[in-house]
């Protein structure tokens, strides 16, 4: 490609870019009408409790689990495949402690061990948004497909008494409003730790508070790398201010990052409709958890060398080609990008992550969009799959961990292949889902 048409091109989506954020300034959320609809929200029911093309909350999405894939079920107001018959006690019991109406205990893929925190006002508010606004749908449940014995569910009784607890949540003195607040929504009704925390032989998270080293250290779920929240420096949330976690809750964007991956579904139908005080809380809970890796000590530091190099058609190392040639255009020579829409690659802790899953997964199959305030995302990552091979995603890859400064190991073309196998090209279907 000739340099004045990259320039030209490089101009146009600079402007392109202005254009969207001029248009869509970012709104103060107000205090929603729908005290339940707000907390349904917040917990994001309808990410897993939906699927396209399907009434609301009828159910119906498929899960892996480490025994088999199991659906999750109609939760609208149906009396015969819903929980239409489900009293205020019958749900609470289902949402915060894993038991059905009629005794059977639910997978943990069901994050009822954070749910177990909420309190009683929200729950009941809750339970009225599913009777009253959600729309009754006959829709039958799907078995799951793990096989027997495996499926028996009483062993999850013993699962729960060894690592749920099912305490409400409850304030801490030493800390103020916004800090418990946001505690509650992040180990409570927002379940980020059900993706984040890194998980133990038995799907247990490791650790639901704070008080926990692990606690939202960074998990690998669904191919993709849930990535470090706590205030490591390089691959967690070290150098992020207040309004950049602000900003990224609200709009999937900032100047270091954007949502992907399984991410985008938490932006798309959740912390976008959050108010702003309840995102500021979120951001002030997160930024007070340490960090949690020893070695992520010294910060990223630029390292002007690679953008020398590419600019000089330098491409001695392995991966300089396959990022010049593919890549550049949008990210640059510094790898700066055009934050807040084309994210930077230098300095950003997802590219260091000590998991590669997510960035082989974006390379090889792309994103999905973003949807804020219901205007979809000008740009996204293309994706790779048919253009390279295993071993050019590998280098691209690895030079992207190890170029400007970022410091990150190596990746393999096997790595690549296992998770080209695993994976689908993200869908071009807009994936917000419609809660009534
Ligand atoms: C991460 C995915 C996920 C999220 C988020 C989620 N659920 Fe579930 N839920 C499940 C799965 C999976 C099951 C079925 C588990 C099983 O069959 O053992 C389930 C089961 C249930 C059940 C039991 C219904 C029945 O009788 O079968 C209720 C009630 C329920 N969820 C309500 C909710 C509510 C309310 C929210 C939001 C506050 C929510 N869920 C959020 C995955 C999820
Ligand atoms: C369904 C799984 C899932 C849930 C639930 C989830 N996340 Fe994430 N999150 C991810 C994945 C995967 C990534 C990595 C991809 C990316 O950077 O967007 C991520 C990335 C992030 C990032 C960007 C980190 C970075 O270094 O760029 C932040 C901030 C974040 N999540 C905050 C949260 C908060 C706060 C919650 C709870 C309200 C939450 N997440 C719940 C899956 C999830
Ligand atoms: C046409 C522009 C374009 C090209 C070319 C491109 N990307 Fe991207 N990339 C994006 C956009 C846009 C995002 C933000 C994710 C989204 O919203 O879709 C992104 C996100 C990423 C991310 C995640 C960073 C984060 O925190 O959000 C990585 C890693 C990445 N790209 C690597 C690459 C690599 C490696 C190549 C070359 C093989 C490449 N990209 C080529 C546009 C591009």
């Amino acid at each position: 490609m000739n340099v004045t048409k990259m320039s030209v091109r490089l101009a146009a989506v600079a402007g392109l870019a202005l254009w969207t954020a001029a248009l869509h300034p970012a709104t103060a959320t107000e205090a929603p009408a729908d005290r339940g609809e707000y907390v349904a929200r917040a917990g994001n029911c309808v990410a897993c409790h939906s699927i396209a093309d399907a009434p609301p909350f009828s159910g119906g999405l498929k899960m892996a689990t480490p025994l088999g894939a199991i659906y999750t079920t109609n939760i609208t107001p149906d009396a015969k495949t819903g929980i239409g018959g489900y009293t205020y006690e019958d749900f609470d019991r289902a949402v915060r402690l894993g038991i059905a109406k009629d005794g059977h205990r639910l997978y943990p893929a069901m994050p009822y061990p954070s749910y177990a925190k909420m309190n009683e006002e929200d729950m009941q508010a809750l339970y009225g948004f599913f009777m009253k606004t959600v729309k009754a749908a006959e829709v039958a449940n799907k078995p799951s497909e793990i096989p027997s014995p495996l499926n028996m569910r009483w062993p999850l009784a013993i699962w729960n008494f060894v690592f749920a607890d099912d305490e409400r949540y409850t304030p801490k003195a030493e800390h103020d409003a916004a800090w418990n607040r946001g505690a509650y929504l992040v180990q409570g009704l927002g379940h980020c730790g059900a993706c984040h925390s890194p998980r133990g032989l038995a799907f247990n998270e490791k650790g639901y508070t704070e008080q926990d080293g692990q606690f939202l250290l960074g998990a690998p779920l669904d191919n993709w790398s849930a990535s470090n929240l706590r205030q490591d420096i390089n691959t967690g949330l070290g150098k992020w201010s207040q309004e950049d976690l602000v900003t990224y809750l609200k709009t999937g964007h900032n100047r270091y990052g954007t949502a992907f991956g399984t991410m985008t579904e938490v932006i798309n139908n959740s912390t976008q409709y959050m108010t702003d005080d309840d995102v500021g809380a979120i951001a002030t809970y997160l930024r007070a958890i340490p960090g949690g890796r020893e070695k992520d000590a010294n910060a990223f530091a630029y390292d002007a060398s690679t953008a020398k190099d590419l600019l000089a058609r330098e491409f001695a190392k392995p991966g300089a080609l396959v990022y010049a040639q593919s890549c550049m255009t949008c990210h640059l020579a510094d790898g700066a990008g055009h934050a807040p829409y084309l994210p930077p690659l230098a300095g950003n802790p997802v590219t260091v992550d000590p998991s590669p899953a997510s960035l082989i997964n974006i390379v090889l199959n792309g994103t999905q969009r973003i949807v804020v305030d219901g205007m979809p995302d000008a740009y996204k990552m293309p994706q790779y799959r048919v253009l390279l091979s295993d071993q050019e995603i590998a280098d691209a890859v690895t030079f992207i961990r190890s170029g400007w400064g970022n410091k990150a190991a190596p990746v393999t073309a096997k790595e690549v292949a296992d998770m080209r196998k695993l994976t689908d090209p993200a869908s071009d279907q807009i994936n917000i889902l419609r809660m009534k």
